[in-house]
Parts: structure tokens; sequence; C-alpha cells
């Protein structure tokens, strides 16, 4: 009996999530399918209900249905509690398990992908929203100082509030500002420098850029887009204003499904064989 998943998503024809999770499936030999649902904006819990009842064993949730996912799951793993985003689910004997494998998606493309360590880094997360707040305790955790910023300073204080035992102070804001602050405007950004700088806005997906100093980039900095599949203005930026390294975000993409496809199969595909031939 080959074990059915997908991806429910609003829109959803443009995810890449089916074609990874067949490359893993053939990799590792495991007998799944997985198809992209398109679920009415409406409709999200219902189209849950009709997968259960089709006897799907799990699914990936993506925008904008990962807060009700959150509130949908009858148990939730610590990163989905903290991110207050699932994306992920499993069908197991009656529970809807709920999952949040982004933000160790992230980490793993940086550390183990692009080879970048991320303890004591300085990292600038530009953006305060849903997948701002789906990563931050990753990055923490791996013993970076993360700094937030957005156009709405408000959110971000707000989300710095949120995982304030988890934030060091901002290094810049230690020499720079008397708040030494995590939370700030891109005009507070003026005169600091960031190892990493992480494009978690949605400013990509209608090609406008964010507001970012010219010198925001320390040497050596990485600049990573959230975004992938295509060149984004903010990418352009950053290879234009010194930033040593460039990426996107089809290693995150790729990293998170790894990590759904294990807590689904319990074995772990080789990510970097499927990246090469996805960018191929
Ligand atoms: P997501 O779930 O993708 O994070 P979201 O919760 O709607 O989506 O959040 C979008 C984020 O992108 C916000 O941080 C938003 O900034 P504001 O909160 O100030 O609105 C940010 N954003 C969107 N377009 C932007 C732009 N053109 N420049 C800068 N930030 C932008």
């Amino acid at each position: 009996m080959t074990d059915q998943y997908a991806v429910i998503g609003n829109p959803i024809a443009h995810s890449k999530s089916p074609l990874i999770h067949r490359m893993f499936a053939e990799q590792t030999g495991q007998d799944i399918s997985y198809k992209a649902i398109l679920a009415p904006l409406d409709g999200f819990a219902a189209t849950i209900e009709r997968l259960r009842a089709e006897g799907y064993k799990g699914c990936n949730v993506t925008v904008p249905f990962k807060f009700e996912a959150l509130k949908l799951a009858t148990r939730i793993d610590p990163h989905a509690e903290i991110a207050q985003a699932v994306n992920t689910l499993k069908f197991d004997n009656g529970e809807i398990m709920g999952y949040n494998t982004d933000g160790r998606g992230l980490v793993a493309d940086i550390q183990f992908n692009l080879k970048i360590d991320l303890k004591n880094k300085n990292i600038l997360l530009a953006g305060a929203g849903g997948a701002a707040s789906g990563v931050i305790h990753s990055l923490a955790t791996m013993g970076a100082r993360v700094t937030i910023a957005n156009r709405n300073v408000e959110k971000a204080q707000i989300l710095v509030n949120r995982f304030s035992h988890l934030f060091a102070p901002n290094n810049n804001a230690e020499k720079k500002s008397p708040t030494r602050n995590n939370a700030l405007s891109y005009a507070d950004l003026a005169g600091q420098q960031f190892d990493i700088v992480i494009n978690a806005t949605s400013a990509s997906l209608t090609d406008s850029t964010i507001p970012l100093p010219a010198t925001i980039f320390a040497p050596g900095a990485l600049a990573y887009d959230m975004m992938y599949g295509r060149d984004t203005p903010f990418m352009k930026f950053a290879r234009t204003h010194g930033a040593a390294v460039v990426a996107d975000g089809l290693g995150m993409l790729v990293e998170q499904a790894a990590e759904a496809f294990y807590l689904w199969r319990g074995v772990r595909p080789d990510t970097a064989a499927v990246l090469k031939k996805l960018r191929a």
C-alpha cells in the first residue's frame, strides 16, 4: 500500500515540494505518493478532514495556513509551539501531530550546504512576520546573536519580547546605541554591520527591495533570501554591496522537506544530491 502525503496551500501551483519528496522517495526506496492540494481560503480544516478520511499519513502546510494548522493539531512539538506555526502534520492513531521544520531547515542549509558556522555570528533578520518567527528560535539556539529589523518596529519588538530569553544584546547596538535593542527600524541600522543578513520579508514576492544601508554587510558576510526561484532585488543588492556569499532559499526548502520526510518515514534523505539536481 502506497502511503499518501501532500502539501496544502493557497496558492500552491508553484510548489516544488511534490518534486522534492518524490526525489527523496526514489532515493530512499520509500513507497509514497505526494500531491499539491489547493485548499480554499476558508476550507483548510475541511481539507485536512478529507485527507484523514482518505487515509493520508500526513501533509506539509504552507502559506496561509500555518497558524490554522497549529490550532488544528492535537499535539505540537516545541519548535511549532515557539514559532506559533505548523508546517508539517502527521496523522497518527487519531492524533494530528504538528511540527515546524522551517527553522531547522534554514540552519541545516547555512551550516551544512553553505558551510557557515552560526556560533557567535551577528545575524540581521529582516522582517517580523510568520517567516521570521519560524526561524528565530533555531538561529538563536545555534549561538547566533539575532537582531530583527522591520518597517513596523512594534512587530519586531513583539517578536523580540516573545523570544526575549534567547536574545543576547546585539553587538553593534552595544557600541552604537544606548538602547542596546534587538528590534530596530531600517533607519536604525545606519552604521551597523552583520555577518549574516537574512531576508525574511515578503518584499521579494513583489520584486521590491528592503531599505538596508549600503554598508550593512560585514567582511565575508552571507546574504540569504528565504525566497527561491528567482534572483531577488535583495540578492542583487547584496552582490553589489559587498556580501561574500549570496544564497536563495532553495536549500532551506529542501532541508525543511527532509526534516518532514524524516518525521514521517524515519529515514534521512541525501539532501545535497537533491539540491544539486534541482539547481541543475
Ligand atoms: P510572512 O508569513 O511571509 O512572513 P507576513 O506575516 O505578512 O508574511 O509578513 C510580511 C513581512 O514582510 C513583514 O515583516 C513586512 O513588514 P511590515 O510588518 O512592516 O509590514 C515585510 N514586508 C513586506 N513587504 C515589504 C517591503 N516592501 N519592504 C520591507 N518589508 C516588507
